[in-house]
């Protein structure tokens, strides 16, 4: 059993508690702002970090889900605060919401350590947010639930469903190809976003708040409920309840995180058919808790994990099918053998505790162990001459025939070059050619944007052709799909080897061996890496030159190396 705190015992006790002059200055500041001793007396006080903006769609329903989180809160007993935060709207924010996940680590972790603040419960859904906020507050070190904001309805055009991102893609190369009109285009842009909620393919924000719930971080079965079913505003009142008792048991995910939850997220992942995008994220995650995760631990559990779930962009259905099946509780039980069932979570149970009762309603959305889509995970992790530090393939979302290749090189420089000479028709591509795309990574673009899915050029399309092996530093996006190698480390921008592939070079992959290999002599790449010249930096002031100097690989997690866990506590700030 948890040791509960007494009231003096409470973090922001330290503000209000004393008989001095400066907590007389904090309550009757408290005073102004409405509030009473029977606001805070003998009360945790806990933040609600609200990522609501206007321009984000993903989010829009974040003002009411705050309110809903706040009479949890009151119910237990808590006092709830609502303190706005950064909003990473994926869709708006250029070049790209990754060049701010950091930025918003940063100001939950202190936001959250100079307020009053006994415990947090975080609101966030949309890609970047999910990893940024709990980032933050594990470095914030106190007790913090995520309140998942749900995917969003699915989208439809006439007869057909849509799936975020992932039928873009498709009738954008339909409408390239000419097989659709324009105003078919136009009824698939009015048809595919029909409510708030972020995307409701597995893309990055679902594999987020999936992995999130796995590691214990939210209340079970909650990532799966769809945005705008009554049940989310009840999940979020019991959240706001819950937390309130973490506060006083100071149940804190920075002490509870563990190598065994974190391997638990990864079988979640790997089960779902997730995004790309989680693994960078979660090695950054895992860094906040003082655990390192190197990409060899995401290809070991890949090969053990079966796929179960048959969700777009790798399968056929979307979140609110996966919901009606039974959501990640039921798909975890099938997993129990694989998972670190003592693992403990926010609800005070452990995780195989939360799961035991889960089932399957619809076996054709979340498959049983016995029929499972494959017998292994959706992602390969790569090594070879050229991503010595390793790259990903989400070999599950494209045509098999890739997975063992060999071809030429077609080499762009960075993503202007790709938009000029894309369409030429004089490009010297074939079906067989390997697309390239340097420049595209953290330092590179930079930002490390979703630009790894390339367009495929228009004569390709117009040919019949689908899918064309491609190769860069770049990610993609969650909802994307195709033979796409992403996350090259180290990137072409700080001298990886696939700064120095040139049009021509033999490109061979092959994802059951998990090579990537370049067949030029280590004589001809040291020759070429003598010649080359680290690119000049477009713009160096500001946040970009923080993030320029600061920023570490995708196999490390692209977070800042001054955020990395240290072991030594940052020390709670001076209350004078
Ligand atoms: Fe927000 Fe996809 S755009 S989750």
């Amino acid at each position: 059993m948890p040791t509960r705190r007494t009231p003096d015992q409470l973090r922001s006790y330290r503000w209000f508690g004393p008989n001095d002059l400066r907590s007389f200055g904090h309550r009757s500041r408290a005073r102004q702002l409405g509030l009473g001793p029977e606001d805070w007396q003998g009360k945790p006080v806990i933040a609600i970090l609200n990522t609501w903006s206007e321009i984000n769609p993903c989010h829009l329903h974040f003002k009411v889900l705050a309110e809903n989180v706040k009479k949890g809160v009151l119910q237990a007993g808590g006092m709830p605060i609502e303190i706005p935060v950064l909003s990473l709207s994926e869709n708006f924010m250029k070049p790209t919401t990754m060049l701010y996940r950091n930025l918003l680590a940063m100001e939950a972790e202190e936001v959250l350590r100079c307020h009053p603040v006994d415990g947090a419960v975080l609101l966030g859904a949309c890609d970047k947010t999910t990893p940024a906020l709990i980032m933050g507050a594990l470095s914030a070190d106190m007790p913090f639930i995520f309140v998942p904001g749900g995917p969003m309805l699915r989208g439809q055009w006439r007869d057909q469903t849509l799936g975020s991102g992932t039928d873009a893609w498709k009738y954008w190369a339909e409408l390239r190809a000419g097989n659709i009109t324009q105003d078919d285009w136009c009824e698939i842009e009015d048809g595919i976003a029909r409510s708030h909620g972020h995307c409701m393919t597995m893309g990055t924000a679902a594999t987020m708040t999936a992995i999130t719930e796995t590691l214990g971080l939210s209340l079970p079965g909650a990532s799966s409920i769809p945005a705008s079913d009554a049940r989310h505003w009840r999940m979020a009142a019991a959240s706001g309840r819950q937390i309130v008792e973490n506060a006083w048991n100071d149940l804190n995910p920075a002490k509870f995180l563990t190598k065994e939850a974190f391997h638990n997220a990864i079988v979640a992942d790997m089960a779902v058919g997730g995004s790309t995008n989680a693994i960078v994220h979660l090695i950054a995650m895992a860094g906040r808790a003082g655990i390192k995760l190197p990409l060899s631990e995401f290809d070991a559990v890949s090969r053990l994990t079966p796929r179960l779930a048959d969700l777009r962009p790798a399968g056929r259905f979307l979140m609110e099918d996966f919901y009606f099946a039974g959501g990640l509780p039921a798909l975890l039980n099938q997993l129990t053998d694989i998972l670190h069932t003592e693992c403990p979570t926010v609800n005070g149970k452990t995780l195989g505790e939360n799961v035991a009762d889960a089932v399957i309603h619809n076996t054709e959305v979340i498959r049983s162990r016995d029929q499972a889509l494959s017998p292994e995970g959706g992602t390969a992790v790569l090594t070879g001459n050229l991503c010595p530090d390793g790259a990903v393939i989400k070999h599950s979302a494209m045509e098999e025939r890739f997975w063992t290749h060999s071809g030429p090189a077609v080499v762009f420089k960075d993503y202007e070059d790709l938009a000029a000479r894309l369409d030429d028709p004089d490009l010297p591509i074939t079906a067989d050619s390997v697309m390239v795309l340097q420049s595209a990574g953290p330092v590179g673009a930079p930002g490390m944007p979703e630009w790894g899915m390339l367009p495929l050029p228009k004569k390709l399309l117009e040919a019949g052709v689908r899918d064309v092996l491609r190769l860069s530093d770049a990610r993609m996006s969650g909802t994307s799909y195709g033979a796409c190698i992403l996350h090259v480390a180290p990137e072409s921008a700080v001298g990886g080897p696939l700064a120095f592939v040139r049009d021509g070079d033999i490109i061979s992959l092959n994802v059951p061996e998990r090579t990537l290999t370049l067949d030029v002599s280590d004589e001809e790449l040291a020759a070429r890496r003598a010649e080359w010249q680290a690119p000049k930096r477009k713009v160096d002031r500001g946040y970009l030159h923080l993030f320029l100097n600061e920023v570490t690989q995708a196999n490390e997690g692209c977070d800042f190396r001054f955020l990395h866990h240290t072991g030594t506590p940052t020390p709670e700030p001076r209350i004078h």
